[in-house]
């Protein structure tokens, strides 16, 4: 008898089981803590909208404008080596835009070029990297290089460097730079002039609002 009410208790058991688990991808999502956050109000980025005129979240900037901060587009293309030679920063930097440069070039730059800008970064001193980086702090051909030479090293990559413009934006790129060019002028390269009252070129197509980018430390 006891066992009889035994197997009738499994077999109701592993139903209701059964039942449960129906096999079809659930759609209800049940209870929701704080449902306004779960779900979005917001159109998320990637999604259709029905407000904007071409349907898409995401707008392309107006025609013809550019971001606050950013520098206007420089139309060169790689092959175009000698127009970057004459490339001039659109910015220039102050102590902490310099110091955001130095913060910058350790985490990119300095494990292959090395944080004393030798060219003996851990990457390279570890014998993993065949290549020697520049030694940015000698030799005549570095020292002296075009700094547009140097922004052309980091959108293009050089050799068996490459490129780093996916992970520095053009300001950035610009203060890794500014901080390269103090370094090599305090030994023995030319004078900096990428400095805050310096005499930066801000070229015929640099945007320069006097003021606001001065530092990236504001961003
Ligand atoms: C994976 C290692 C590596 C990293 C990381 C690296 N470089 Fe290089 N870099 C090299 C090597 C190797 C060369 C030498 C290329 C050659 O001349 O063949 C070089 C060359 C250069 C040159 C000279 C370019 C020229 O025209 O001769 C500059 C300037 C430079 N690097 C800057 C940078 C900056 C700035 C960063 C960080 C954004 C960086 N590098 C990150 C390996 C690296």
């Amino acid at each position: 008898m006891k066992k009889k009410y035994l197997v009738t208790l499994m077999v109701a058991g592993a139903a209701t089981f059964a039942a449960c688990n129906s096999g079809d991808t659930r759609r209800n999502p049940g209870k929701t803590y704080v449902p306004d956050m779960t779900y979005s109000v917001a159109y998320d980025a990637y999604t259709k909208n029905p407000v904007t005129h071409d349907s898409l979240t995401s707008q392309k900037p107006v025609e013809g404008t550019i971001a606050r901060g950013h520098a206007l587009p420089d139309h060169l293309t790689e092959a175009d080596t000698s127009a970057y030679i004459a490339l001039q920063s659109p910015f220039t930097f102050n102590d902490a835009g310099l110091a955001e440069g130095k913060r910058l070039f350790n985490i990119y730059c300095g494990i292959c070029h090395g944080t004393q800008l030798d060219g003996n970064g851990p990457l390279y001193a570890s014998g993993k990297f065949a290549a020697m980086p520049a030694n940015l702090k000698s030799g005549a051909a570095y020292i002296h290089m075009p700094v547009g030479k140097m922004y052309h090293a980091i959108m293009y990559g050089k050799n068996m460097m490459g490129s780093y413009a996916a992970q520095l934006d053009v300001h950035q790129r610009w203060a890794v730079l500014a901080y390269i060019k103090k370094v090599q002028s305090e030994n023995g390269g030319d004078a900096f002039t990428m400095g805050e009252g310096g005499a930066a070129k801000v070229g015929a197509e640099a945007a320069k609002p006097a003021t606001a980018d001065t530092t990236v430390a504001k961003k």
